[in-house]
């Protein structure tokens, strides 16, 4: 049989990454090569991502870097089955790059081109990874994005829930800041937190009890800062930000853990045939809510499922991944495909008030 190879683009945020997947392999030994070049360093002066820095980044690395995921996969533009790049959403610019890059190659080559949202892109992982059967609760934290889908099956998405205001990296970055803790702020939050005091600050719990299945965090979030403005004048000590971190840390993941454990008995109840609970997205890194989301899949009688750490942040083979699932459905997209900012997943979910669209 000819070995399946679809080559994946990602270049939708602050990554350029390029991939070539077997989607013919057993899961454990689909990735044949993957390269992700970080563009940190870049947007750190800054604090966050810009977009124009973004995009120029992109153009410049993207060439050498889809050739050496070519060259150490051993594979020739010949032999792969498709060509697949992030379509939207994310910051235009950088969306732009990966899809020319990826419809030049299609065309050149002759072969299918494939534009993947890249939502879909993190909600296909935990297949890509783990076998996982539709359909599935996923819950979707990163930087641009905090929802709970049921995943019925590859392009159908059934959003629950969405955040109202913040995603949840969104606010670890934005406390990290305030906090003094650096970019990006996840992981700093997280390191931080270790020493510190989660009961020092009383922070709120937002929605917490509350029905339905959205999210909220700038309640959490204006919280911190009116702690930081009450404390005495002067810089932090390394001891108020571990607390500070802590205190919030468990704030959201109280408030998220609440969120999920209605969706999951949502979920039981009108999607009976699901196994799973899984989680994607940046945030997905995070030990303590990975710790908490374990306990709850295993209390409701749900497998729980995490990709591995670098397939939970932004990579392209999840791209190659979701086009690998698309494919094998007879799909292909026209080379006139338009880059979309914007995508939703669920067109027919009601739109969220202010949720943060962009960052992906
Ligand atoms: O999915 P991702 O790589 O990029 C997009 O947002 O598309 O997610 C990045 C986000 C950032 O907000 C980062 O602070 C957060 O994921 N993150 C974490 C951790 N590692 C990354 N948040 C909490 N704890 C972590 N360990
Ligand atoms: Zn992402």
């Amino acid at each position: 049989m000819t070995p399946c190879y679809i080559l994946g683009i990602e270049s939708s945020c602050d990554e350029t990454a390029a991939a070539v997947v077997r989607a013919d392999a057993p899961c454990g030994e689909r990735v044949v090569s993957e390269v992700v070049l970080s563009q940190l360093e870049d947007h750190r002066p800054y604090g966050g991502v810009v977009p124009e820095i973004a995009a120029r980044a992109h153009l410049s690395a993207l060439q050498a870097l889809v050739a050496e995921a070519m060259q150490r996969a051993g594979v020739g533009y010949g032999d792969l089955a498709a060509v697949a790049a992030t379509g939207g959403p994310g910051l235009i610019g950088g969306v732009i790059v990966g899809v020319m890059a990826a419809k030049a190659i299609a065309m050149v080559h002759d072969k299918p081109f494939l534009a993947v949202n890249h939502l879909e892109g993190h909600a296909l992982t935990p297949r890509l990874s783990h076998d996982v059967p539709f359909p599935y609760l996923l819950l979707l934290v990163s930087g641009g994005h905090c929802q709970l889908l049921v995943v019925e099956g590859v392009g159908q998405f059934r959003r629950l829930g969405t955040t109202i205001d913040d995603a949840a990296g969104e606010a670890f970055d934005k406390v990290a800041k305030m906090i003094g803790l650096g970019y990006p702020g996840g992981p700093a939050v997280q390191a931080a937190a270790v020493g510190g005091d989660p009961r020092r600050f009383d922070l709120p719990r937002p929605l917490k009890g509350r029905p339905g299945f959205d999210f909220s965090f700038s309640g959490l979030k204006a919280a911190v800062r009116r702690s930081i403005e009450q404390m005495p004048p002067g810089p932090l000590s390394a001891q108020d930000k571990s607390d500070l971190a802590a205190s919030f840390q468990a704030a959201l993941v109280d408030s998220t853990l609440d969120r999920v454990r209605r969706a999951v008995r949502h979920f039981r109840a009108n999607w009976p045939q699901g196994t799973a609970l899984v989680v994607a997205g940046g945030v997905a890194a995070n030990a303590p809510l990975r710790a908490e989301l374990t306990t709850l899949a295993a209390r409701e009688g749900l497998d729980f499922v995490a990709p591995p750490l670098k397939w939970c942040t932004d990579n392209a083979a999840m791209i190659a991944w979701a086009a690998a699932e698309r494919l094998a459905l007879g799909q292909s997209d026209p080379l006139d495909f338009k880059p979309r900012p914007r995508w939703p997943l669920d067109p027919d979910a009601p739109k969220a008030r202010g949720a943060g669209a962009v960052k992906a």
